[in-house]
């Protein structure tokens, strides 16, 4: 088991979210890295839209970044390997805490410098089927007064900044939590996804 899956899990079943790092070493993150800018270099991203259904529309003030979806069937190399490990994680969560995860969907995201994206809710009560969402941040040599933080409302009067470090993982119960993307001062990379129910 990974080492920091079970801390996680504590943290998520005592909060509702939980922050580890290292949950990548260096040496794992460069080939993801690589993956991303691979498929960023063949115009795979796409601007990442708000809204569902006929509502969706790209609004880059609200929400800057670009994405790329991956399907998990059709993965190799580096992009195999964190979808293994966030299925080993999948697993022990719904051992420890009975969340009935079914599977996992995710997408790199790029926010160029200055992108943001506005407060938000991944899911809307009753709308979908996302129940935890996991960002893994592929940002190595992250400085403070880079920025780009995601700033999450845990609480009515408390809110935790958590910068997009390279390697930290940050999950939280997609329903719960409001959050937004702070600015940065540097291009932001992260492989953002959701574990879901099923259906
Ligand atoms: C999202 C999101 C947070 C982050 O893609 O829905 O909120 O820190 N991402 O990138
Ligand atoms: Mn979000």
């Amino acid at each position: 088991m990974h080492p920091k899956a079970a801390e996680l899990a504590d943290a998520i079943a005592a909060t509702g979210w939980g922050c580890v790092d290292t949950f990548l070493v260096d040496a794992e993150l460069e080939p993801l890295v690589h993956s991303a800018r691979a498929l960023q270099s063949t115009s795979r991203f796409r601007p990442a839209g708000i809204g569902r259904g006929p509502r969706r529309q790209v609004v880059p003030g609200l929400r800057g970044d670009s994405i790329c979806w991956l399907d998990a069937d059709r993965q190799g190399g580096a992009i195999a390997t964190v979808f293994a490990r966030m299925d080993a994680l999948r697993l022990l969560l719904n051992e420890r805490l009975y969340l009935g995860l079914f599977d996992y969907e995710a997408h790199f995201a790029i926010y160029p410098p200055g992108a943001r994206y506005a407060r938000h809710l991944d899911q809307h009560r009753g709308e979908s089927a996302r129940v935890l969402s996991a960002v893994l941040y592929l940002n190595t040599g992250w400085q403070p007064d880079d920025g780009g933080a995601l700033r999450l409302y845990v609480d009515a009067d408390r809110r935790v900044d958590l910068a997009p470090e390279g390697g930290r993982l940050v999950v939280f119960l997609s329903e719960r939590f409001e959050h937004e993307v702070l600015p940065a001062a540097r291009e932001r990379l992260a492989l953002t996804g959701w574990f879901r129910h099923r259906g």
